[in-house]
């Protein structure tokens, strides 16, 4: 699977982190028995994107040295992957993407991507908190920033999840940018810092090809900069 992102991504990602995207392909990629099952009543539109994520995943392990093995759904769609590893994945219109790091150096990684779009309508409301909405501080800059915000949670959602096993709003989270880095910093409220031992999460962007694309990660403790 070629990575249309993959050599710009190359280039910003944190040494550690595996990144691969893909084009989601309109033939079966191969797969374990056990994921087939997580798809079987699905419509062919899902069935390709779940199954362009686990190739991805795959070739991301091989990167990190682990043999192809199968990755099974939790019971809340999150992806379960080999003990020594945390990860996340994202689809959208026809890419896939996916990133994996050590367990040893990250507790948790998200990714999401989203086309570079305005959000339907309704959406945005649902997504900033108020201090988001009444400060101009943390602004990104860019021109579908209601879509950037909304790709971030996303993935502060993903990269937490596996850790909380709760679900939580996007407006528990609060975001502020780094223009200049391209970074963002996503401050968790109380209930979630509790649980973490953390009160905030490093994220960065990337806005090419059509592309917001998302990644924030939580380092374990002593790898903590
Ligand atoms: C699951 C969710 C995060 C993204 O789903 P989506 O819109 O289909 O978008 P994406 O394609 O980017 O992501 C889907 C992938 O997320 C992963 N995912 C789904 N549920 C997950 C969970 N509970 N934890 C971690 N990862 C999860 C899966 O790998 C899934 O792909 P797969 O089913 O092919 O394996 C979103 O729909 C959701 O439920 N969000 C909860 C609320 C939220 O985000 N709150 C924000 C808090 S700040």
């Amino acid at each position: 699977m070629s990575g249309p992102l993959n050599a710009l991504l190359d280039q910003d990602m944190p040494a550690d982190i595996v990144l691969k995207s893909g084009i989601i392909k309109a033939q079966p990629e191969s797969m374990f028995q056990v994921e087939e099952t997580h798809i079987a009543g699905s419509v062919e539109k899902r069935r390709r994107e779940f199954r362009a994520g686990r190739s991805l995943a795959r070739e991301a392990l091989g990167k990190l040295g682990i043999e192809a093995c199968a990755i099974p759904m939790g019971p809340n769609r999150e992806p379960i992957w080999p003990a020594m590893i945390t990860g996340s994945i994202s689809h959208c219109s026809s890419i896939g993407v996916v990133a994996l790091g050590r367990r040893s150096v990250y507790e948790g990684i998200g990714v999401d991507i989203e086309l570079d779009k305005p959000l339907p309508q309704d959406i945005p409301e649902l997504v900033y908190t108020k201090h988001e909405r009444n400060s101009t501080q943390g602004s990104s800059g860019i021109q579908n920033h209601d879509t950037l915000t909304f790709s971030a949670k996303e993935t502060v959602f993903k990269c937490l999840f596996p850790l909380l096993g709760f679900y939580f709003d996007f407006k528990e989270v609060t975001l502020g940018f780094n223009t200049a880095e391209r970074k963002f910093t996503a401050h968790l409220p109380a209930r979630i810092a509790q649980q973490i031992g953390r009160s905030q999460l490093v994220g960065h962007y990337w806005i090419t090809e059509g592309y917001i694309l998302t990644l924030a990660y939580l380092k374990a403790s002593e790898h903590q900069e």
